[in-house]
């Protein structure tokens, strides 16, 4: 089927109408700046814009990135503290008018990347991160997703602050890491990882990952670590691909 699929990111809110069976987006992708702060109402509000330009009616599929446990968000690292204990799936039916289904922003791509892209059939524990304001997880035990891992949060050795602010994409932009520099912290945390989750296969998503040539080098992992081809784009495939299954 034809479904919407919102990805809300700390600088963009990105839609775009999906062929869930083929997971290939069949509009543009319309973009707008995420309002700062992002209250659950002005965010809700832009949704409310993205339906209303593709005119569109029918179940809509929304990645976020907090907790979401049964439709109420539980955590706001980038996002405003007012989404912690939000109705949030609730409030965005009510305003959209549009049945919708609410996932955390990083399990929503990982299940485009396993549906559609490099984890598609493979087995064991594989891990999908994705690399831009935060570092979102999403962990899949023989194609199963455990839900909201928040593993961008973890303590690194002698680190006082989660490892997405040593090592995510905008602290490399904030701080002018060279690639090299960059690729030493992701390495040393996809180590730490390793060593926790023992995966059989790492995928780098978010939209730093087309440059992957630049960094993925610097990783040394005993699992195979390679590029999300779907890059920005799983997020809201894989949104529309939940509205579509939940439908
Ligand atoms: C959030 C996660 C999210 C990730 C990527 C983190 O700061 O806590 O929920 O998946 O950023 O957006």
């Amino acid at each position: 089927m034809i479904a919407l699929g919102i990805d809300i990111g700390g600088s963009g809110i990105k839609g775009a109408l999906v062929d869930t069976e083929k997971g290939e987006m069949v509009t543009d992708r319309l973009r707008i700046p995420t309002p700062q702060p992002a209250k659950p109402e002005a965010v809700i509000g832009v949704l409310k814009q993205i339906v209303d330009h593709f005119e569109y009616s029918g179940p809509i599929g929304v990645g976020i990135p907090a907790i979401v446990i049964n439709g109420v968000t539980w955590s706001a690292a980038n996002i405003d503290d007012e989404w912690i204990g939000f109705p949030a799936q609730q409030m965005m039916a009510e305003v959209t008018g549009c049945p919708v289904i609410l996932a955390n922003d990083a399990d929503v791509a990982g299940v485009a990347v396993m549906r559609f892209g490099a984890g598609k059939d493979v087995p064991g524990t594989v891990m999908i991160f994705t690399l831009g304001t935060g570092i979102g997880s999403a962990v899949f035990v023989n194609g199963h997703l455990v839900p909201n891992t928040e593993l961008g949060h973890v303590y690194l050795r002698g680190q006082k602050k989660d490892a997405e602010n040593h090592a995510a994409e905008r602290i490399r932009e904030e701080k002018n890491l060279t690639w090299k520099q960059w690729g030493k912290r992701l390495n040393t945390y996809f180590q730490h990882i390793e060593f926790l989750f023992s995966p059989e296969l790492i995928i780098i998503g978010g939209g730093v990952s087309k440059k992957h040539e630049e960094f993925l080098h610097f990783i040394k992992t005993r699992a195979t670590i390679i590029p999300a081809e779907l890059r920005n784009e799983a997020g809201i495939i894989g949104a529309a691909v939940l509205a579509a299954e939940t439908s």
